[in-house]
């Protein structure tokens, strides 16, 4: 990512989600962190930024203080124009090959499982007893083990690192 201008960045994600998009409940689980750059890509052609994919350090706090890390993945972002021409499926491609050897606990995301399931082996399986801090469907709370971490199946609340 580091010769991509951040404003590029913002700009795709607002044309693929909305200028709204920081109302999203994702936004609230990792707000106040930072991407982890070993999981956060970019897609460039012709020095335009075509796509872009980002992870966060957050974590699963059950009742007892137990503390699971956890990363979250998203925004995966295509532009719009380009959208349906396999970047998407490349850009995730590529960050759970990084996963596989960075990422320091199993991944969540909120996503359509029509997509990230059937491509990626995201399920709702473990997620039915987590919480968010905001509205989002039960279906589309995935999760999947990477790099020897699995994903815990307690209840707990989905929150930031801190
Ligand atoms: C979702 C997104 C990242 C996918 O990337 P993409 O480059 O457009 O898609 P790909 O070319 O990799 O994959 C295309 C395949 O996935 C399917 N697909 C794409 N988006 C889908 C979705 N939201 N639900 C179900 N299937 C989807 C297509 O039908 C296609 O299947 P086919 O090959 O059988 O025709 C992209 O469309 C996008 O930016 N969308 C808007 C933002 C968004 O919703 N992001 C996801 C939430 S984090």
């Amino acid at each position: 990512m580091s010769d991509i201008e951040p404003s590029a960045v913002e700009a795709l994600l607002d044309a693929a989600f909305g200028t709204d998009r920081f109302e999203r409940t994702a936004y609230r689980i990792r707000k106040g962190m930072n991407a982890v750059p070993a999981l956060s890509f970019a897609a460039v052609e012709a020095d335009a930024l075509i796509g872009t994919i980002q992870c966060w350090p957050v974590a699963h706090r059950a009742a007892d203080g137990a503390v699971t890390p956890l990363v979250m993945v998203g925004p995966v972002a295509v532009r719009p124009d380009l959208q349906r021409g396999g970047h998407g499926r490349v850009l995730m491609a590529h960050m759970l090959a990084a996963a596989e050897t960075a990422a320091d606990g199993a991944l969540m995301m909120i996503g359509d499982p029509e997509y990230y399931g059937r491509f990626f082996g995201f399920t709702v399986d473990a997620t039915g007893a987590w919480g968010l801090p905001g509205p989002y469907e039960k279906r589309r709370l995935l999760a999947r083990a990477v790099n020897g971490h699995m994903v815990p199946t307690g209840a707990g609340k989905i929150g930031p690192r801190l």
